[in-house]
């Protein structure tokens, strides 16, 4: 490498990547607080402490703080990485980065206060909303602008995903968080009644499907042949994949208005496509196992590969039941229960926190000159009690779930209900103090994570790779 060879952008990666981590502690200790408020509700100390507030905080500190983070980190890796040149603006990228840090304090500070919008995942009022606009605007010209940039023939799939990830989030963030605003910390919705429902759950359920899985099968698509070494197992089914998901997502949000004053064939539309949803999910989750095919071996050593190829599983897991709660029938029991935590947690813990966290183990030792990280016998306890902790929660709260549906329905010969309300919230103790001990051990998963990267990274300089110099087939 000669003093004047062009190098690929890593800092803003780095930053990125660190605060993945950061924010992830951070989230997860809120979820394990939130978790611990629901067994003894004297943990409500102060106004700004109480559950109502820090649930929000929570969300929005995973999804966006985490998840957004691992997000920008991989998606700016990957794109310089397939498409052999430096990000479009090194200047729009760092804008992306602090003014992306600058949405999650103001997220941290009006949440506790109270401030919110009480829309779900679209808490935040409108001044942070246009922040997270520019934010948004300035991520799609660095992102897009790279790969109009490209040295290479193609766009590797990762890159469809992550892009269909920036565009929908954009739409999304957009229409929803239309508002009139009436002073500086409140507004109200452009929309009026249920069409404010439909427009809000049109927004929530495509960000499952775009925020918390479509940029994650980005990761997915780059991070498990690499580690693997071993081509993606049929690029066909990618273009299908991908296709059939961007599609069907889109129909699939009025699930969760089921049995509500939106109108009843809006209802079964939207069951009709979750249905249908099944069969792209599953074909990107065989894609990415069946990469492994000749190298399963390589599953019984490396930490790195058992964290991704397990999100997978987990992927699996929840966008089977995610169908099968979207009957009507079924969701007649399953709404308003533990039941759709546990759904929530198996996507977002076993899948988008796993599939970050192996990603993360890959690209991190790489941006400082390394080949791997500090402690490989830590990465494979991490992942060990973070599925531990998983399988905990989400097996308590399905019992949790299933027993409380059955609970409020059940009637006596006369008509009468055969439990009181107070008699159910009751019955769930133990299985949230079993929520509770999964959620610990995730964390304490994450705790080992941050001393392992701080010994990969403490004293070492910064590395930026150089870009190659003929344009070769892949990265
Ligand atoms: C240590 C790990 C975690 C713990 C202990 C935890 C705990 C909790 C608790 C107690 C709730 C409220 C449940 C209720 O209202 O009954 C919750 C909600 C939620 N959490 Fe977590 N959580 C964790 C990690 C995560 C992660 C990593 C994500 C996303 C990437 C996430 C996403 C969510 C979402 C979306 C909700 C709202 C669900 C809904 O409204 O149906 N959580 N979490
Ligand atoms: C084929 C894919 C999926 C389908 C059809 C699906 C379907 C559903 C259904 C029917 C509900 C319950 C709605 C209700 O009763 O209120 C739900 C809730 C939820 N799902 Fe999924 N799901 C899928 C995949 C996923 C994945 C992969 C994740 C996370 C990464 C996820 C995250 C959530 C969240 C956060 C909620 C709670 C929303 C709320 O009420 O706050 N889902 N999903």
């Amino acid at each position: 490498m000669t003093a004047m060879q062009a190098t690929y952008n890593y800092k803003v990666v780095r930053q990125f990547a660190i605060m993945t981590v950061a924010w992830g502690v951070v989230g997860m200790a809120v979820g394990v607080l939130i978790a611990a408020q629901l067994i003894w509700p004297e943990l409500n100390l102060a106004p700004w402490l109480t559950y109502g507030r820090l649930r929000p905080l929570h969300t929005n500190a995973v999804i966006f703080a985490f998840g957004g983070s691992a997000l920008f980190a991989t998606s700016y890796y990957v794109v310089q990485r397939t498409c052999h040149v430096r990000l479009y603006s090194d200047a729009l990228a760092a804008f992306t980065f602090w003014g992306w840090q600058a949405v999650i304090v103001a997220a941290a500070v009006t949440l506790p206060l109270g401030i919110t919008t009480s829309k779900e995942y679209a808490e935040l009022e409108w001044p942070i909303d246009v922040l997270i606009t520019l934010v948004w605007v300035a991520y799609a010209v660095v992102f897009f602008g790279t790969l109009a940039r490209r040295k290479t023939p193609h766009i590797y799939v990762a890159n469809w995903f992550f892009g269909a990830f920036i565009l929908t989030i954009a739409l999304l963030h957009v229409v929803n968080n239309a508002e009139v605003p009436v002073t500086f910390t409140k507004s109200y919705s452009a929309y009026p009644g249920v069409q404010d429902a439909m427009v809000q759950w049109w927004y929530g359920h495509n960000a499952v499907g775009f925020f918390l899985t479509a940029g994650f099968l980005g990761m997915m698509y780059y991070f498990i042949p690499k580690q693997a070494e071993r081509p993606i197992y049929s690029y066909r089914l990618s273009v299908v994949h991908f296709w059939a998901l961007i599609f069907t997502y889109m129909w699939a949000g009025p699930h969760h208005l089921h049995y509500t004053a939106l109108p009843d064939w809006a209802q079964s539309l939207g069951m009709v496509f979750s249905l249908i949803l099944l069969a792209p999910s599953w074909g990107g989750m065989i894609n990415g196992i069946m990469t492994l095919s000749g190298a399963w071996d390589k599953l019984r050593d490396d930490p790195i590969l058992k964290f991704l190829v397990t999100s997978l599983s987990f992927y699996g897991m929840s966008t089977f039941e995610g169908p099968m709660m979207s009957i009507k029938t079924v969701n007649a029991l399953s709404h308003y229960t533990d039941w759709t935590i546990g759904h929530v947690h198996s996507g977002a813990l076993g899948w988008v926190a796993m599939v970050s966290i192996g990603s993360l183990y890959y690209v991190i030792p790489r941006l400082f000159g390394r080949g791997e990280m500090y402690s490989t016998q830590l990465v494979t306890a991490h992942f060990w009690i973070s599925t531990v902790g998983v399988v905990l929660y989400i097996a308590a709260m399905w019992i949790a779930g299933v027993m409380q549906g059955l609970m409020w329905r059940a009637v006596n010969a006369d008509g009468t209900l055969t439990y009181s309300f107070a008699e159910s919230v009751k019955a769930m103790y133990p299985f949230y103090a079993i929520r509770l001990l999964g959620g610990v051990l995730f964390l304490s998963g994450m705790l080992l994570m941050v001393y392992n990267v701080w010994k990969t990274v403490a004293g070492r300089p910064p590395v930026d790779a150089p870009i190659p110099a003929a344009a070769a087939a892949h990265a």
